[in-house]
């Protein structure tokens, strides 16, 4: 099926406005309130069900679709098209009773009791025939219901459960991996297990990554990541498979493209997707948490193949998962909203429509409060709506930027595997930094899959790109070749796509692009610093670097590796690559990406004034600008149009002011 229309699958006139809703939690009497409050705040798209397994199926073999045939209808009848869940994130109590097997089994060998959710081991044909039982019968009931607009699979697949060590995956992790090598020699070659006495003579003593008393095989736990990322999607796949018998309207699952979830490799589920969905919660545990819902975004585009996506899932303010759950600022709403609106998304859902009175989620926001609706919350919900039906130019629209950012989950798991250099190196960490350097210098970027074209782009930036195929390296150089400045930092092209270390020096993968050899690394302390000869005060990481053939910008001053080249640059072609052994401070970075910016011709988006995240979206026959502005100070930007957000004509120079957001459609 070809990619569907998000801003179709809703009823509203403008940008996608949609929510989850658990009616199960509300008597009918609050359902009639719930559908007037929801045509007053204009939500246009509702997943139901997303939960509903143990009230659609009781017992075994109870089935009651009362409560479901209902609100269908009544979302029907007001207007308000479904997201419609299959229902199976959460077995009910009484298949684990029956079936405790199907429990989840920790690295420990314990198990996970039900009493949360997700309590299934993905692996287990008993999970797996009964929740196959829950679709065929959901689908065939509501597949053509007038009020269906997008189906639902499961919910956050793989988010408690992804890792499971029981013997049913034990069992599913042998068979994907003969059906990965075939032979068990392969195997025991590519995991290197002449190391500690660990060659397998026969499949089945081969186990999921266990507890064990040392570290582990690297490969095995690389190969177990694999697998269990491929045991989630295959649960998606039976799903849509079984859906698509019965309906016509487009499939999806809400991925968790952020930065606490690391267990899916969505380049590889998101082709499944008839419309790419995320979930985004702004993570205050990380140093930057703007930066990153703008870097998710990008990823989410990315993984769209840079067509609109749905933001599936957000908050309206506080979670309830975090240590210290903070309510959102003034404006904070509308500058995220906007941050994932500029970066591809044409439709934002919130979890959830009314924040639940008991539950273990009873202290999470949602568009509804606790409060009810005297309160600046849901005052909030209603102007929202209105805000994206004023944004309806947004949406067909798509983001274009000639920088690619090279983004890995492989590159995660290998980098953060055991035994490492240090554990003070965290891929996301050096992801987010490159592009927050890119954000801070105007450029807009795509996140994209080592491995896919990059004939578009002038600039391609490769952070930790730790794990490398030798056809992927050889596309980074071939683009360096036809014109492009490459960025390649640190910890890339280590190793291959078996963990195994390429020999002759560091990073084996761009050695020669580069025109260096990394002859030993030294990680520094997290305490210290260390500084280079450009000014810069790098961190985290140096290393010992013998230079063949590339001009050095910038040489440690001090630390481990005093003496050695820190920042180089090769010609290459009709391009160059640009190699950074450090992770510079901000301030540095920015330095260093702007005279990659200039030496590409990359265009930036810059204020007049001010600190501003521009961003541009075109196509149909517009052009919009969204400023968006993080500081507490005003900024301007000159533009001509006509602003969405404040239904205001603007020319020249426009004033952002502090916390504030502009989205202009942009005259001719
Ligand atoms: C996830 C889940 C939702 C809910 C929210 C809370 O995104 O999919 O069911 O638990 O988190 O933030």
């Amino acid at each position: 099926m070809p990619a569907a229309v998000v801003a179709d699958l809703a009823q509203n006139p403008g940008v996608l406005y949609g929510c989850d809703y658990n009616p199960e939690q509300w008597d009918r009497a609050t359902w009639l309130e719930d559908m007037a409050l929801m045509r007053e705040a204009g939500i246009g798209l509702v997943a139901i069900n997303i939960f509903g397994w143990s009230s659609i199926n009781p017992a075994p073999g109870v089935w009651n679709f009362d409560d479901l045939d209902a609100m269908m209808d009544l979302l029907h009848e007001n207007g308000i098209r479904v997201n419609l869940g299959t229902g199976t994130a959460s077995p009910p109590p009484w298949l684990s009773t029956a079936y405790p097997e199907m429990l989840p089994m920790v690295e420990d060998g314990t198990r996970r009791y039900p009493g949360g959710r997700q309590a299934f081991c993905p692996s287990s044909p008993i999970y797996r025939a009964h929740a196959a039982a829950v679709v065929e019968a959901v689908a065939e009931r509501y597949g053509s219901h007038p009020a269906l607009a997008l189906w639902h699979v499961s919910n956050e697949i793989g988010c408690h459960n992804a890792l499971c060590h029981c013997d049913a995956s034990v069992d599913a992790f042998r068979t994907w991996l003969e059906a990965r090598y075939t032979t068990i020699d392969a195997l025991n070659a590519a995991w290197g297990t002449s190391f500690w006495s660990q060659r397998y003579s026969a499949w089945d003593q081969i186990l999921t990554p266990r507890a064990a008393l040392s570290l582990r095989n690297p490969g095995q736990m690389l190969d177990f990541a694999r697998f269990s990322s491929d045991a989630g999607l295959a649960l998606y796949r039976a799903e849509a498979e079984i859906i698509r018998r019965h309906s016509d309207a487009p499939v999806t699952t809400n991925f968790m493209a952020t930065a606490h979830i690391r267990t899916q490799d969505y380049w590889t589920w998101a082709g499944e997707m008839d419309v790419v969905a995320n979930d985004h919660y702004i993570d205050r545990r990380l140093p930057d948490p703007t930066g990153e819902v703008a870097f998710a975004a990008d990823l989410t585009r990315g993984l769209a193949g840079g067509d609109p996506w749905l933001l599936m899932e957000t908050s309206t303010s506080a979670m309830n998962w975090q240590p210290y759950n903070i309510a959102m600022a003034p404006g904070e709403l509308v500058r995220t909203i906007s941050t994932h609106l500029a970066r591809g998304a044409d439709g934002i859902c919130f979890f959830q429509w009314r924040a639940s009175a008991q539950g273990a989620e009873k202290y999470h926001s949602a568009l509804l409060p606790h409060a009810g609706t005297d309160s600046a919350l849901w005052r909030q919900s209603v102007e929202l709506g209105g805000l994206l039906e004023r944004l309806a130019p947004v949406t067909g629209t798509r983001v274009s930027a000639s920088t690619a950012l090279l983004f890995s989950w492989e590159s995660w798991w290998a980098l953060e595997g055991e035994g490492r250099p240090s554990e003070a190196v965290q891929y996301l960490d050096q992801v987010h930094a490159a592009h927050r350097a890119l954000d801070a210098a105007g450029v807009t970027v795509d996140v994209v899959r080592p491995g896919s074209d990059l004939s578009g782009y002038d600039l391609v930036i490769a952070p930790a790109l730790h794990l490398v195929r030798d056809s992927e390296a050889d596309d980074i150089a071939a683009a360096a070749e036809r014109g492009a400045s490459v960025l390649i930092t640190f910890a890339s092209g280590t190793v291959n796509e078996n963990d195994r270390v390429g020999l002759g020096g560091y990073p084996a993968a761009f050695r020669d692009l580069l025109g260096l050899r990394v002859e030993e690394f030294a990680p520094l302390h997290p305490d210290t610093t260390v500084r280079l000869s450009d000014g810069t005060i790098g961190s985290i990481w140096s290393e010992r670097i013998d230079v063949v053939d590339a001009d050095v910008l910038s040489t440690f001053v001090d630390g481990p590796a005093q003496g050695s080249a820190a920042i180089t640059r090769r010609a290459h072609g009709a391009g160059a690559a640009w190699y950074l052994a450090t992770t510079p401070d901000d301030a540095s970075y920015l330095t260093l990406i702007q005279r990659l910016v200039v030496e590409a011709g990359v265009p930036q988006l810059l204020p007049d004034h001010g600190r501003l995240d521009l961003i541009r979206r075109t196509g149909q026959g517009r052009s919009i600008l969204f400023a968006i502005n993080h500081t507490a100070e005003d900024a301007t930007v000159t533009a001509h149009g006509h602003d969405l957000v404040h239904q205001e004509s603007v020319t020249g120079r426009v004033v952002v002011p502090a916390g504030g957001v502009r989205i202009i459609e942009e005259s001719a």
